[in-house]
């Protein structure tokens, strides 16, 4: 079975309604004709409803770039897997580092949002990544296989078909240094080793492992030319239409040679 190959943009805490709308407006004239990967966009929450009118003629998903991990009750400022739904939300974005860094979210945290989030009908795009230090440490397989063992805990082979995993290096995400596609190669290909372990042969190749941290429309490429990248979670280079649609084309077109 091939895997999905899939584009994902992450926005982060950026854009106004209208200037999500901009963008979504170009993004869908640029990529409407696109067959053979999933788009993913994940605007920030105030935006999700308005976009998700302009997307229902269209094959592109709406993700939320994160969401709380209980159902319902006194959680105030908190958005539930529920309401994101009923945004129109298909995907989410799981232990960002970011949220692990500024929110303090753990393996535990993240392991019960992601199964809230695949009880709700929630497609999990699921973040793990090592620090500088970490790296310099030599401890990069370590980390990795904590947060992966530590977030997938108790999720079943079946339910990981919802489960996107995403391995974004904290030292390349948004500095303009990213993983040299050997660099990145070596994780994924670790990661699909874990899952083998974890769930056997069959769900390790289906699961789609995605590349992020400084991708752009000069480096994809060479990133998903490597057999166990199968896209990329993209943050600064999806603000813009021209950068993210290339980004789009290029890697889909590059991936597809090699298939
Ligand atoms: P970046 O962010 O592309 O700006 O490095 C990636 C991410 O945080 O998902």
């Amino acid at each position: 079975m091939e895997r999905d190959i899939i584009f994902a943009g992450n926005w982060k805490m950026n854009k106004v309604i209208k200037e999500a709308l901009d963008l979504v407006n170009g993004l869908k004239r640029e990529l409407l004709d696109i067959e053979g990967c999933k788009i993913v966009i994940a605007p920030p929450y105030t935006a999700l409803t308005c976009i998700n009118d302009v997307l229902l003629d269209t094959d592109i998903a709406l993700s939320a770039q994160n969401m709380f991990g209980e159902d319902s009750g006194a959680y105030t400022g908190e958005i539930s897997p529920a309401m994101l739904k009923d945004t129109g939300c298909e995907y989410a974005i799981i232990g960002h580092s970011e949220r692990r860094k500024y929110f303090k979210e753990n393996e535990e945290i993240i392991n019960s949002k992601i199964k809230l989030a695949l009880a709700n009908e929630l497609r999990a795009i699921f973040c793990i990544g090592e620090t500088l230090s970490e790296r310099e440490e030599n401890k990069t397989m370590d980390i990795i296989q904590t947060q992966l063992l530590g977030g997938l805990k108790d999720i079943s082979s079946q339910d990981m078909s919802n489960v996107i995993v995403a391995y974004e290096p904290v030292w390349a995400i948004g500095t303009g240094m990213n993983a040299t596609p050997a660099q990145a190669e070596e994780v994924h290909a670790f990661i699909r080793g874990k899952l083998t372990e974890l769930y056997g042969v069959e769900t390790a190749e289906s699961t789609t492992i995605l590349y992020g941290g400084s991708v752009k429309s000069e480096n994809i490429e060479e990133l998903m030319s490597e057999i166990d990248i199968d896209g990329a979670l993209v943050g600064g280079a999806s603000l813009t239409i021209a950068h993210f649609s290339e980004i789009v084309k290029k890697g889909l077109n590059t991936k597809l040679q090699r298939r």
